[in-house]
Parts: structure tokens; C-alpha cells; sequence
């Protein structure tokens, strides 16, 4: 072995170690042993380099993808992530490595990596879910999950890949239809009960007066005469309250001029005279100023949960909460009726329930719904101020 062999092949290991694969030794025209080596040292230099492109290329796609991409391993820990997580929730890489997925999701306690889990073990080819990432100053995120599971040659579960898209701007853009849909619906509910207190109202009011003036003139005449006016006495008079009380349930003014508080105490008031249910109201902390659409949404809310509890629940007693935080105003509406399965009533036809979902994430509110049969309703709609 001359020395100049033995320079070529540590130069070779040296080039390799820097990653110059591309780098190739000498091979003299003896091809001896030493000649037998270098060629063997060659080939591992165009492996090397044959791999390293391969590698490079996955990872300049995997990095320039929008979407994050994570990988985690059989028990949700986070192996790799690419460049989008960083910029999107703004982490260090090395922060995520080895921490569970379930740190970054918002599911309200739940764990989002079983559910990924239970549905990928289900025979499930992929599972897609729209969920909230936390970003590291605590923002959430809506993305949209796609998960699958990653098996080596053997079929062995190696982990799973998890792809979020950041889908916040839609979130916005469904967000301002709804408010737009909502908004609509209310304008055009004012100018129905504004058109039908001024036109039909005051046409009533105006009959009454009449029959009464009428039956001033009659009152030596005929039994049967005075009979026929007290009968379109009480039609009218029933005619005048039913008015009242559409135009109230359009849209009532102690909304519109005194308030969520007074419009929720109102319609307790209200029902508790008209029917056996026992209504409750109650507000605790301190109401600030909410924006009046808001206001609208939560009365909504309570007309239509209310409008159940009477009409499918047959409930004895409905109780309904406001609470105020610095950041949040939660409304709670509760009766004590039968009950229902929500999987099923959700299939059913009725707009009411779904109505009630839409109007609350319009306004970034989060609904909970509970029921069971035998177990009476429960309703909260937490709605954060600044939406
Ligand atoms: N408070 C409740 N108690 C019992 N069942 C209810 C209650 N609220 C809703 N439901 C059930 O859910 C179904 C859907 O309600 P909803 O969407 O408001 O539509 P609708 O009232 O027009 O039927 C109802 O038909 C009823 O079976
Ligand atoms: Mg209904």
C-alpha cells in the first residue's frame, strides 16, 4: 500500500464525513486490494449521495407545504414537525419534539390523539377532524385534521401523520354569512312587527272604538243585537292581545330600548302568566354593554329552547341563567321535561336546534348541548365579549 493510497483513501473519508459525497478516489491501473477498497469507498459515495438527494428532496417538499404536518409516534408523542407548525403557532421545533400532540389541541379535556386513534384502529383509512390548535401566545387556531397511520414494510405501526390545515380565514368568512343571514332575519322581523303594530294595531284599536260608539246607540235595541256585539267585542279584544303579543315575539321593545337583563326578566314575567311552567331568572356579575345583535342572538336562543320546553318537553320548570365574567358571558337555559336522544332529533327535520347552533357561531359562541330521556334539557352558550 503506497502512501499516496493511503492519502486518497483518508482524504475520500474525510470528503464523506463533510458530506461531499460527490467526491470520488483514484483507482490505480494495478487494481490491486487497495485499488478493491477505494472502489468499494466509491460506491458508498454515490449511495450516500443517492440517498442525501432522495432525503433532501422529501424534505424541501415536506418543508414548503402550507399546511402542518406532524409526526407522532404509537402514543402520541411528536416526533418531527415541518416549518409550517413553527410559523403558524410560532413554536421552536425542539419545544414540540417528544411532547404529546394533545398539548397543542383544544378539545375541551378531551383527548384528541385517542380519538385519532379509536378511528384509525377502526379500519378507517384516514380520519378527518376540524378542531383548535393553542399557538404558543395562546391564540387558538381552527385547522382542519387530516390523520392516517404510518406502518413499516411488516405492517407494523410505526405512528401516525398527522396534516392541519389553518382554516381560520374560512372560519371568518362563515362566520360573517351567518352574522349577515342573522342580521337579515332580525331587520326584517322588526319591519314586520313595526308594519303590523302601526297598520293592523291601530285599525283594531280604531274597530273597538266604533262597536263601542255603535253600542251606545243600541242600548234600547233587541237582546240578540247586544249578543252579537259582545261577541265581536271579545273577538277583537283577543285579536288585540294576540297582535301584542306576535309583534312582542318579533322583536320586543324591552329589547330593543332596555336590554338583554330586561328583555330575559320580561319574557319570564310574561310566560309565567300565560302558562303552568314555572319560569326563573336569574344574572350573576356585573352585565356590561353587549353589542345589541349579540343581545338578539342570546333572546333567540332562550325564545327557541323555551318554545321546545313547551312544546315537546312538557316541563314542569325552566330555568334560565346569565353569568358574567371579565372576558365571557355564558347563558344557561335548563328544563326539568323528558328529555331526548340529540343523535336522532339532530337527523330529524326541525330547524329550531340547529338555528340556535348557527346564531351562537356567528358570534364565536360555543354551544353545549345536553339531553337525555328522563333527564330534562340543558343548554349553555358561552359567547366571548369581543366577537
Ligand atoms: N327541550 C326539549 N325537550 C324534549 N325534546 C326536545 C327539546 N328540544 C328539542 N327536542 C326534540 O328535538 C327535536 C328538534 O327540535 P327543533 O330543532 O327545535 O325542531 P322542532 O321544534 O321544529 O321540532 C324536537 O322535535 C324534539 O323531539
Ligand atoms: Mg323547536
Amino acid at each position: 500500500m503506497t502512501d499516496v493510497q493511503i492519502k486518497e483513501i483518508q482524504n475520500l473519508l474525510v470528503a464523506y464525513g463533510a458530506g461531499e459525497y460527490h467526491k470520488q478516489g483514484k483507482i490505480s491501473a494495478q487494481r490491486d486490494e487497495i485499488d478493491m477498497i477505494i472502489s468499494g469507498i466509491n460506491l458508498l459515495g454515490e449511495e450516500l449521495l443517492a440517498t442525501t438527494v432522495s432525503r433532501d428532496y422529501f424534505s424541501g417538499i415536506y418543508n414548503s407545504v402550507a399546511d402542518m404536518v406532524f409526526v407522532v409516534s404509537p402514543r402520541g408523542m411528536i416526533q418531527d414537525v415541518n416549518n409550517a407548525v413553527g410559523s403558524v403557532l410560532d413554536f421552536e421545533k425542539t419545544t414540540l419534539i417528544e411532547q404529546s400532540i394533545n398539548t397543542i389541541t383544544e378539545q375541551g379535556g378531551r383527548s384528541f390523539f385517542n380519538e385519532v386513534k379509536k378511528n384509525l384502529a377502526a379500519g378507517k383509512q384516514s380520519f378527518t377532524k376540524e378542531i383548535r390548535f393553542t399557538a404558543s401566545d395562546k391564540r387558538l387556531i381552527p385547522v382542519s385534521c387530516s390523520c392516517s397511520k404510518i406502518i413499516d414494510q411488516n405492517s407494523k405501526l410505526k405512528g401516525y401523520l398527522i396534516v392541519a390545515e389553518d382554516i381560520s380565514e374560512r372560519k371568518e368568512t362563515e362566520k360573517r354569512i351567518l352574522r349577515t343571514i342573522v342580521d337579515t332575519q332580525e331587520k326584517e322581523q322588526k319591519r314586520v312587527a313595526a308594519d303590523l303594530h302601526d297598520s293592523l294595531g291601530q285599525e283594531l284599536s280604531t274597530v273597538k272604538l266604533l262597536l263601542s260608539a255603535i253600542n251606545e246607540g243600541m242600548l234600547s235595541s233587541d237582546d240578540k243585537y247586544k249578543e252579537a256585539y259582545e261577541t265581536c267585542k271579545s273577538i277583537l279584544d283577543s285579536s288585540i292581545i294576540n297582535l301584542r303579543s306576535i309583534c312582542f315575539d318579533l322583536m320586543p321593545a324591552s329589547l330593543e330600548n332596555g336590554g338583554i337583563h330586561m328583555a330575559l326578566e320580561e319574557l319570564v314575567d310574561r310566560l309565567s302568566k300565560q302558562s303552568l311552567i314555572k319560569f326563573s331568572y336569574k344574572c350573576s356579575g356585573s352585565l356590561p354593554i353587549l353589542e345589541k345583535s349579540l343581545e338578539i342572538v342570546i333572546y333567540r336562543i332562550a325564545q327557541e329552547f323555551i318554545n321546545n320546553s313547551i312544546k315537546h318537553a312538557h316541563a314542569g320548570k325552566v330555568k334560565i341563567a346569565l353569568t358574567c365574567s371579565t372576558t365571557h358571558i355564558s347563558f344557561s337555559i335548563k328544563d326539568n321535561g323528558i328529555g331526548f336522544d340529540i343523535a336522532n332529533a339532530r337527523a330529524s327535520a326541525g330547524r329550531g336546534l340547529s338555528t340556535m347552533s348557527s346564531r351562537a357561531k356567528a358570534f364565536n359562541g360555543s354551544m353545549k348541548l345536553n339531553s337525555k330521556p328522563g333527564k330534562g334539557t340543558q343548554l349553555l352558550v358561552t359567547f366571548p365579549y369581543n366577537v
